[in-house]
């Protein structure tokens, strides 16, 4: 059986900064609360003539340069996103075009903030079941475009960015590579995360809607759990994991997970003070700051886990990189 390396990383954010205090005056929040609650202090927006294909392409030209390989060697493309540019086509397809990629399918997958989780497990399973080599996995999100900017109960948590990863199938170095993976959905709790809009219920996208005690509640629970499965299926121990790279929501999320699971916190990348919540983002934002900062390195073993509305969760653990 082939496995599934992760050869290349890269990411983009918007060069507009919106510190906590930038917000605005009408949303009657402070950098404290903000901080406080979440731990957030500042995010990326778009601007205008920036989209979720913009980024997801300069993401991709960047894993594409770190991999070494180019995007003629790409046969199959994944964007993780819940703010397309479009109803359709799929944004895949224009990261596709602009790369120059004549073959393979591009689509696009919608699992909100767990859609990075989703694409890498649907990317890795086609790449073993079929004759493609080389995968393209996209998380990008201009999640700003779908928030009610008056509501400062979910306008302040979110942010705008990509990150991209080049998954290669191969025969060798058995014991490198994504190692385990699950996803889960539970549609009973789709009335906690939402947006009350879309194509099909009254031609609008609408805006986030939010529970957000009860999202913190599940997020905890899930998180953990997927996370000690992927864990347990790896046939690795808490103990085994170099680095978690966990779906970017709330600090207080990340700290209940650290003593939860008894992981130290220093083991956790977190980059939702200066990201905010990306959505299908954050985790490829996270890694590729984690690798730029030298702190994730070439066999690292680190763990992946992500939830967001539908419910929808899941983890990975990945031997990160290939033998040098
Ligand atoms: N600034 C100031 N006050 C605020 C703000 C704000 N931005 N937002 C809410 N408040 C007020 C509320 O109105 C409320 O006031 P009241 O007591 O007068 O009624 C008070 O703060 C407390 O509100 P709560 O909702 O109880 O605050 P809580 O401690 O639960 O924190 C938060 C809210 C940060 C959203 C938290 O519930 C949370 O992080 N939940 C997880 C949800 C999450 O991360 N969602 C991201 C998307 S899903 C995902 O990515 C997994």
């Amino acid at each position: 059986m082939s496995n599934i390396l992760i050869t290349g990383v890269g990411s983009y954010l918007p060069s507009n900064i919106i510190t906590n205090k930038e917000l605005p005056e009408n949303l009657n929040t402070s950098d404290e609360w903000i901080k406080k609650r979440t731990g957030i202090k500042q995010r990326y927006l778009v601007s205008e003539g920036e989209f979720t294909s913009t980024m997801a392409i300069a993401a991709s030209k960047k894993a594409l340069q770190n991999a070494n390989i180019d995007s003629k060697e790409i046969d199959l493309i994944i964007v993780a996103t819940t703010t397309p540019d479009q109803t359709f086509p799929a944004t895949a397809v224009k990261v596709q075009s602009e790369l120059n990629i004549n073959i393979g399918p591009a689509f696009d997958i919608q699992a909100v903030c767990a859609g990075f989780i989703y694409a890498l497990n649907v990317g890795s399973s086609l790449l073993k079941t079929s004759n493609f080599s080389k995968a393209l996995i996209i998380g990008s999100e201009s999640f700003s475009k779908i928030l009610d900017w008056s509501d400062r109960s979910t306008c302040v948590l979110f942010g705008d960015g990509a990150g991209a990863v080049i998954l290669e199938k191969s025969n060798k170095y058995s014991e490198w590579g994504i190692l385990s993976s699950n996803f889960y959905s539970n549609g009973k709790f789709s009335d906690i995360l939402y947006t009350d809009g879309g194509p099909s219920l009254n031609s609008n996208v609408g805006h986030v809607r939010m529970n957000g005690k009860e999202v913190f509640k599940h997020a905890v629970e899930k998180l953990s759990s997927c996370l000690l499965e992927a864990i347990n299926d790896a046939n690795l121990k808490i103990q085994d994991i170099d680095f978690l790279v966990p779906h970017q929501a709330n600090l207080r999320i990340i700290e209940s997970l650290s003593k939860k699971l008894g992981l130290p916190i220093e083991k956790i990348i977190n980059t939702i003070d200066i990201h905010a919540n990306t959505s299908a983002a954050s985790i490829p934002l996270a890694l590729n700051s984690a690798i730029e900062r030298n702190k994730i390195r070439n066999g690292d073993i680190i763990a992946l886990n992500a939830i967001g509305g539908g419910l929808s969760w899941g983890a990975s653990v990945i031997k990160y990189g290939k033998p040098d």
